[in-house]
Parts: C-alpha cells; sequence; structure tokens
C-alpha cells in the first residue's frame, strides 16, 4: 500500500470550487485511498474537515475530525455521497474558516443539528445526527459538493472584499514560486 499523500488545496476564487461534484460509484481501494490522503492533508493543512473540490477532485467525498481537545482521541471520519436528511429548525451561528480561504473566519448562522446519511469507506449506509462544531463542519463540508462557500452567506460586499483578498493572496503565491 502506498503512502497517503498531501494535496495541495485550492484557494478561492477558483472554478473547481463552485461546481457540483459528482456522486461515487461502488467504494474501491481508490476511493478509500483518497480519504486518506484528504485526511493526512487536512491534518497537515491544519483543518478540520476538507471536500475533495478542495484538492481539485470531482466527487462527492468529505473527510472530517471536529475532534479538537488536547490529548482526546482523534475520530478521522470519511464519508461518501454525504446527504442532509434532516435538519432542526433551531439555528446556532458560528465562526467559520476553511482552508480554500486562508486567515478570513465569519458568523455563518445554520441549522443547529443535522441528520445525515452516507456510505462509509466499507460501502456501508450510515445516518447519524450531529451537533455542534460536527453539525457546521458537516454543513460546510457538503455544501463544497455543491459548489458552495461560507462566504456565499455573507453580505456581497464583503464576499467582494474577501474574494479580492484572496485574488491578491494568489498572485503573492504565483510570483514566490517564479
Ligand atoms: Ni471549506
Amino acid at each position: 500500500m502506498p503512502q497517503a499523500m498531501i494535496y495541495p488545496i485550492l484557494i478561492h476564487p477558483d472554478p473547481r470550487l463552485k461546481k457540483v461534484a459528482q456522486d461515487v460509484p461502488d467504494l474501491s481501494d481508490e476511493l478509500r485511498a483518497l480519504a486518506d490522503d484528504m485526511l493526512k492533508t487536512m491534518y497537515h493543512a491544519p483543518g478540520i474537515g476538507l471536500a475533495a473540490p478542495q484538492i481539485g477532485i470531482d466527487q462527492r467525498v468529505i473527510v472530517m475530525d471536529c475532534v479538537k481537545e488536547e490529548g482526546a482521541t482523534p475520530r478521522p471520519t470519511a464519508m461518501f455521497n454525504p446527504k442532509i436528511v434532516e435538519s432542526s429548525d433551531e439555528k446556532n451561528i458560528h465562526e467559520e474558516g476553511c482552508l480554500s480561504i486562508p486567515d478570513v473566519y465569519a458568523d455563518v448562522e445554520r441549522p443547529r443539528d443535522v441528520t445525515v446519511e452516507w456510505l462509509d469507506r466499507d460501502g456501508v449506509l450510515r445516518r447519524e445526527t450531529f451537533t455542534g462544531l460536527w453539525a457546521t463542519c458537516v454543513q460546510h463540508e457538503i455544501d463544497h459538493l455543491d459548489g458552495v462557500l461560507f462566504i456565499d452567506y455573507l453580505k456581497p460586499l464583503k464576499r467582494q472584499l474577501i474574494t479580492r483578498k484572496m485574488q491578491k493572496l494568489k498572485r503573492d503565491i504565483a510570483r514566490d514560486k517564479v
């Protein structure tokens, strides 16, 4: 088995971050390896969630680990074809960030609890209700599969400012690479 690899993460704006990703077919070793690569990429960043479109892969795969307490057991989670099947009426406001929008944070309001169905790495259909940080994170990551970024929930002017900041960051990165 080859060692998991770390992918470069796409930075907004990028057309690949705005696409609706494709359902994955039956689970395979390739898909399990992709999930391992995504987890490694996420932990390395570091981050608590990553969606396949963020590494330029047009498939409905997300990974998460929202266990942040020092010394707590990590909970690496990979979901294939995740779908929100129930959302609470109660809302929750949480400050969000995104590995594709580095160093930008903003409050986003979303349903407080969500029930998600997904295929696990063995291709078994799973269903679980998430709350707190996990609920925020899973909604944020599933949004990525539909080409939606957390800044899409902000006012247009704020979104434009962030997009310009990211365009400048990408120019700076490109210049450093020359
Ligand atoms: Ni994100």
